[in-house]
């Protein structure tokens, strides 16, 4: 279930005296979703490495998609937000630093006129949940972050998916991304050849604003780079990792067109984002938020 921040108007809030918690900026203390976002926050377990290992507990790297041709056949997680990020940014909100403005300040903004994908797609995590829907499919803007979605569903372009690792089992609140880059909606929204890490590696690219050479990256390449969005500055250390994704093209949703000259579709590497607030609005009390979906109502 997509939470209520998605679902915000474009409007400028005016923070109230905090009552019922101590956020920096509280909205809207008196909200579930708020309190449920405060307790999962202290509550989160996180092992060393920042987040599970979802085949080291049961889980899957590859999506479970409806349907595929032939059937089975699943989608990456190549790109982890590391649960040792700064906590406000594993909330996900569009507020106080959170998650949806994390995104925005990449570039990256949320569906289309509040529209919802018909199709899902399902991981498991390893985390004790099981296959669940992604929590959202978010869209490169085109620089506009209010309409720029729009475009991106018509035109196509990146696009990830992601999930919480929020599950009785492991509590890390890493959250996993399946990006890829994917030809306009006149195609059915195939993926372009090497859409799958050229849409990890173009994120990671508006990370750092350089160009992400994907053929020479290996185990262990590192990038540092820093985003901004609504007055929170973010640094991002991102580092390559091999071990967790199969080199492979076995298995891979349109892996007929995706794999293409000798380059698997799928080149076995993951992006780790480990992220750190490094700069927030002057007056954190005193905050216009532009709503990441400020045309859904
Ligand atoms: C997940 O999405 C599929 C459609 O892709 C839908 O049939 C199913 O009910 C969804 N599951 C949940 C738990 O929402
Ligand atoms: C940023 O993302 C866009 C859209 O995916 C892509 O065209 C561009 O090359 C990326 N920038 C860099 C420096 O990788
Ligand atoms: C990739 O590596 C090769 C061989 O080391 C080098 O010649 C080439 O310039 C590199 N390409 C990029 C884009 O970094
Ligand atoms: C990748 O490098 C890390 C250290 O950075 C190492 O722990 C890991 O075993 C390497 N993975 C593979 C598959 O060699
Ligand atoms: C794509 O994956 C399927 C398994 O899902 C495999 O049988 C097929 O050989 C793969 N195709 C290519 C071109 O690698
Ligand atoms: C922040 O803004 C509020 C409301 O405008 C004001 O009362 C407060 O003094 C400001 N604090 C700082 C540190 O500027």
């Amino acid at each position: 279930m997509r939470s209520n921040a998605f679902l915000l108007p474009s409007v400028v809030l005016i923070a109230s005296t905090p009552s019922l918690c101590d956020f920096p900026v509280c909205r809207s203390c008196g909200s579930e979703e708020t309190l449920v976002a405060w307790v999962k926050r202290s509550e989160r377990n996180v092992p060393p490495l920042g987040y599970g290992i979802p085949t080291s507990n049961g889980g899957s790297m590859l999506t479970k998609i409806p349907v595929t041709y032939p059937m089975g056949q699943g989608e990456p997680l190549n790109i982890i937000i590391s649960g040792n990020s700064d906590s406000r940014v594993l909330v996900d909100s569009p507020s106080d630093g959170g998650l949806q403005n994390y995104f925005q300040s990449l570039g990256f903004s949320g569906e289309c006129l509040g529209q919802r994908e018909s199709v899902h797609q399902a991981a498991n995590l390893g985390d004790g949940h099981d296959f669940k829907n992604e929590t959202a499919v978010i869209r490169w803007n085109y620089g506009d972050p209010e309409l720029g979605a729009c475009k991106e569903t018509i035109q196509g372009g990146n696009h990830f998916r992601y999930w919480i690792q929020d599950g009785p089992q492991v509590n890390s609140g890493a959250i996993f991304l399946a990006a890829s880059y994917e030809k306009p909606i006149a195609q059915q929204h195939d993926i372009i050849p090497n859409g799958y890490n050229l849409g990890r590696d173009w994120l990671v690219g508006n990370i750092t604003q350089s160009s992400i050479p994907t053929l020479n990256l290996t185990n262990g390449t590192t990038y540092s780079g820093s985003t901004s969005s609504e007055g929170y500055t973010y640094k991002t250390d991102i580092s390559y990792l091999s071990g967790y994704l199969e080199d492979t093209n076995d298995g891979i949703n349109h892996n007929i067109s995706v794999g293409v000259d000798g380059i698997n579709s799928v080149d076995g590497l993951v992006a780790v984002l480990d992220v750190d607030i490094t700069q927030v609005p002057p007056n954190t009390s005193y905050v216009h938020f532009r709503s990441f979906f400020s045309f859904s109502l």
